[in-house]
């Protein structure tokens, strides 16, 4: 059994991304893995202001609910980042976390992780400016190997991911994980 953590990042409760997510879940739920799922819409997490605080006590000092999602992070095996493409990167929402996962990163370590993207742009293409982003991040962790990218694209409206492949993909990638 395996501890999965799913980072949702669209404001979009229905949406493309947090669609893939779900199914990513049930896969890995459906043999027996324990998936948690973390909205970062329900966990609003504010800007790194780049006062290096944590750099000295080991945590963020804002009040909001960083901390308890990295200790999260360190203890899980899996974890996994969802995001709808803007601009060719992740949203902003996704890039604030990782900026504030300086906190901690020096203990995310030894994990495989997965990316889901969703774009309306039909070209897998269209995910890369997003992986080079989360592979900055990569870059500076300890031996988290990217696995997977479930590539959601030709999507743009809530309820497009029901006619898309990139669904069972997301459904079979989180079954193997
Ligand atoms: C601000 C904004 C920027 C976007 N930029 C892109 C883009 O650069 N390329 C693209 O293919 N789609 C772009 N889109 C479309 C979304 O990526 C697409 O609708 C996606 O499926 C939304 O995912 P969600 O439902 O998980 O929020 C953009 C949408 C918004 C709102």
């Amino acid at each position: 059994m395996k501890k999965v953590i799913i980072i949702t990042s669209s404001y979009r409760d229905n949406g493309n991304s947090n669609t893939l997510a779900k199914a990513f879940k049930e896969g890995a739920e459906s043999v027996g893995n324990q998936v948690e799922i973390i909205s970062l819409k329900q966990n609003h997490i504010a800007p790194c202001i780049g006062c290096c605080y944590c750099q000295v006590h080991g945590e963020c000092f804002m009040k909001d609910k960083l901390n308890e999602i990295l200790n999260k992070i360190i203890a899980c095996d899996v974890f996994v980042f969802a995001s709808p493409t803007y601009y060719y990167s992740v949203n902003g929402n996704l890039k604030n976390f990782i900026d504030r996962t300086f906190a901690k990163f020096k203990k995310i370590k030894n994990k495989n992780f997965y990316y889901i993207g969703s774009s309306s742009d039909t070209s897998k293409a269209s995910i890369d400016g997003a992986i080079q982003t989360v592979g900055g991040f990569l870059k500076c962790v300890e031996n988290v190997k990217l696995k997977g990218i479930v590539y959601g694209i030709g999507l743009t409206d809530e309820g497009d991911t029901k006619y898309s492949k990139s669904l069972k993909e997301s459904y079979e990638m989180g079954k193997n994980i």
